[in-house]
């Protein structure tokens, strides 16, 4: 077969052939970027469906609007404004996962040979998607605080990029939350540049302490001029359900209005009965209770895996403590003449019945093959500590 000619600017993620391997027994895995399945606030959902098809069968079984269900985009625009952002439920569009927001956004903004510049390291399906529509990636340097900025703003003025992809809110791989006073950056940016800022958040509610400082989207406020150049997408994949497939993108009118287009010829919508669905859970008051539960649970499980990690490789590997999300993003230090290569040692800590994701294909340029990604989402406190003291003698093997 002669496929398109697109596809050669994408490869099989390496991640893949390692994920093949967690069916085997016993294996303890920090692999995946999954919510627990055990959190799934599966009563609430069984009531919020039934209403759905009591209430209003046509409405969750017909074709719908490709712009989303109406009572979901009214009751997503309450939800945003729960989080400071006041947005018109005609200003958002519902997507299938905030993945088809990312694919959208590929498809709307990018001509092949584009600049699009990414945090170092950044969420692998967006290098994926957006190389696939011809973008060049160019790769901002982060630190605890999220994307440098300084550095952020000399890579826009060398490379004028058609827009910056940043995930500011507990990213995935990083783990890092951007500082308020750089989210004021970002948009000071966006409006010196004249460029576009897109904002990817599926882990914002997932905070253990205080919450975050306000989304980028939220603080357009206070930023002259910003508002038309931010791009905002979010999800209810990690903190309700990612079977739903409900996602959404907040922007520009007229990006909306291309976004839905080609949202028209891929699946038409997203499925009504997840809509109506999704739309009587946020309509029940469950969600705040859904949120604390969730946040309380994988607190003490980030928290354990902090304290496992010290304990076990101690000086060997170094790492900020995640104030949220589902990821510890480490790096291996070579001290003591141990490992630093996070790909030999995935395969050794195979063998010990542990995994994790090494870093590497996190980077859309010059990967650090000392870096790593664990999830401590799906394993409860005992497994957590099992298998950070199986990496350990993996780390000594
Ligand atoms: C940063 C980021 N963006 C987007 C997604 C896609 O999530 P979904 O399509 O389930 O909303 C993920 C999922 O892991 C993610 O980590």
């Amino acid at each position: 077969m002669q496929f398109a000619t697109r596809l050669d600017n994408v490869e099989t993620s390496a991640i893949r052939e390692l994920f093949k391997l967690l069916g085997t027994p016993g294996i303890i895995s920090f692999a995946g970027g999954f919510p627990d399945g055990a959190l799934f606030d599966v009563e609430g959902l069984k009531e919020a469906s039934a209403r759905a098809l009591d209430e209003e069968p046509g409405g969750a079984l017909q074709y719908g609007a490709t712009e989303g269900y109406e009572p979901l985009r009214a009751q997503l625009s309450a939800f945003m404004k729960t989080k400071g952002a006041e947005v018109d439920p005609a200003g958002l569009i519902v997507t299938t996962g905030s993945q088809q927001a990312l694919d959208l956004l590929g498809k709307t903004l990018i001509s092949p040979g584009d600049k699009v510049i990414v945090e170092g390291p950044t969420f692998l399906a967006t290098i994926q998607c957006f190389r696939l529509y011809g973008a060049q990636l160019i790769s901002a340097p982060i630190d605890a605080d999220g994307v440098r900025t300084d550095e952020l703003e000399k890579l826009i003025a060398e490379h004028r990029p058609k827009f910056v992809y940043l995930i500011p809110t507990f990213g995935n791989p990083s783990g890092a939350m951007l500082s308020l006073e750089r989210r004021r950056k970002v948009l000071e940016l966006a409006v010196k540049y004249d460029t576009v800022v897109v904002e990817d958040d599926p882990y914002g509610e997932l905070y253990f302490g205080a919450p975050p400082p306000p989304s980028i989207l939220a603080l357009t406020q206070e930023v002259p001029g910003s508002r038309e150049r931010v791009v905002h997408c979010g999800s209810l994949s990690k903190v309700l359900s990612p079977g739903l497939r409900i996602g959404w993108m907040i922007g520009p009118p007229e990006l909306l209005a291309k976004a839905t287009m080609c949202k028209q010829f891929s699946d038409a919508h997203t499925s009504t009965f997840a809509h109506a669905t999704a739309a009587q859970y946020l309509w029940s008051g469950r969600m705040p209770a859904t949120l604390a539960h969730v946040r309380e649970v994988y607190a003490g499980r980030a928290q354990a895996m902090g304290a496992a990690l010290r304990r076990e490789l101690g000086d060997a590997i170094s790492f900020e403590q995640p104030g949220g999300g589902l990821f510890f993003w480490a790096r291996l230090t070579g001290a003591h003449g141990k490992l630093q290569d996070a790909n030999v040692l995935a395969r050794r800590a195979i063998e010990k019945l542990v995994a994790f994701v090494p870093g590497a294909p996190f980077f859309a340029e010059k990967p650090d093959v000392a870096t790593l990604r664990l999830s401590f989402a799906t394993a409860n406190v005992e497994k957590i500590e099992e298998g950070i003291a199986r990496l350990g003698q993996a780390l000594d093997a």
